[in-house]
């Protein structure tokens, strides 16, 4: 993959490792965007409301989330690629299913799907920082404390 010309200073050889990580972060970011839609438009239950707020707070901190990525990855030199059809292929979540109903079951897949990019993005914090781009290890720093945090929220129902 090429890169554009930046006059950023950090040495080439870090910033393709760094864009190689933003890049996996933007495919998981709007997966995980989609994936709190679906359940944000599908859930049901006694606690309609409060679930169907919660995942649309789920789905717009991804959109920061990917945002913050991509425009890292250009910084660097990068081309963000966010396509549809990339997505649908590298995304390590797995698809999320169409059949759930209750909110026990979208807290659950949800949560689960946060973990996993949570996951990511912790591997990501110390890969950055070991390959010498503290940047983009302070991003994904932020973007950790906002995965961990709704986590929490939508893991706080307590349903298992
Ligand atoms: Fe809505």
């Amino acid at each position: 993959m090429s890169l554009h010309p930046t006059r950023n200073t950090l040495p080439e050889d870090i910033r393709r490792q760094s864009i190689g990580l933003l890049g996996q972060s933007l495919i998981t970011a709007i997966d995980l965007q989609r994936q709190a839609k679906q359940a944000h438009w599908n859930v049901q239950g006694p606690q309609f409301i409060a679930l169907h707020l919660l995942f649309d707070e789920v789905h717009s901190a991804a959109v920061e989330w990917a945002d913050l990525s991509a425009e890292r990855l250009v910084a660097l030199g990068g081309t963000a690629d966010g396509r549809i059809q990339q997505v649908a292929g590298q995304s390590p979540l797995p698809p999320y299913p169409l059949e759930l109903r209750d909110g026990k079951d979208h807290v659950r897949q949800l949560a689960d799907a946060l973990a996993k990019y949570g996951q990511q993005v912790h591997q990501a914090i110390i890969a950055t920082a070991d390959v010498g781009d503290p940047t983009s290890s302070d991003l994904f720093t932020e973007i950790s404390r906002g995965v961990d945090e709704h986590l929490w929220k939508v893991d706080a129902h307590h349903y298992g």
